[in-house]
């Protein structure tokens, strides 16, 4: 069974980004993101409506990385410090030595290989330091750009659920990919 423990909160650095602790003062920037009907199209998580709504979100990431559940950083542009995005480990099995993957990033920013740069410096992370064997991402299969991220990354599509998820009256299909750990 893998053990985290994420004090001090892990940044991480690319080439164009770093990816800080997500912080209550971002809640206007995440309101942006998750109440963005085109961004949260194959999300299906209800819409945020106001910046109250956004800082409960931030609150429960913090109480997700407290108890080990979870980790999410902030994307931003390098010396910018202002969140343009957000890429993480949703959830974990410790038990498995697995995490599962989410990001979500801001659509000014798009088709540079921004959310690719940021999630290969989370996946680092995650099989480097905290030892994961693998790692999934689940997507609606109509989500060809974070598809395509993920192909660009080299994870392999392992299944194809048709309608196992039920969303506000509709039935939804999933593709889960994987990646293993490079690390023999
Ligand atoms: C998925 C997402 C994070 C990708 O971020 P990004 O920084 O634009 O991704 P990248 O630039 O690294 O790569 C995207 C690739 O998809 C391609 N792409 C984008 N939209 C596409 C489309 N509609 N059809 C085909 N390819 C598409 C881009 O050209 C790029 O490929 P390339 O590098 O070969 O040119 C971003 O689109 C997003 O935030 N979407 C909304 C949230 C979301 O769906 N999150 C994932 C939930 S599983």
């Amino acid at each position: 069974m893998l053990t985290f423990q994420f004090s001090p909160f892990p940044e991480l650095v690319t080439d164009r980004l770093a990816l800080r602790q997500l912080r209550i003062s971002d809640a206007v920037e995440m309101l942006y993101l998750r109440s963005h009907p085109g961004l949260m199209r194959y999300i299906p998580r209800p819409l945020s409506r106001t910046v109250e709504e956004a800082v409960e979100l931030i609150e429960r990431y913090q109480g997700y990385l407290d108890r080990s559940e979870g980790i999410n950083w902030a994307i931003t542009e390098k010396g910018k410090d202002v969140l343009i995005g957000a890429v993480g480990f949703v959830h974990f099995e410790p038990e498995n030595h697995r995490g599962e993957v989410g990001y979500l990033l801001h659509d000014a920013f798009h088709g540079k290989g921004i959310m690719t740069e940021a999630l290969q410096a989370v996946l680092d992370y995650g099989f480097h330091t905290l030892k994961l064997h693998s790692v999934g991402a689940v997507i609606d299969p109509e989500n060809t750009a974070s598809e395509k991220v993920l192909q660009k990354l080299d994870f392999v599509k392992e299944a194809h659920f048709r309608e196992s998820g039920l969303y506000e009256g509709r039935w939804l299909d999933s593709y889960v990919y994987s990646l293993l750990t490079p690390l023999k």
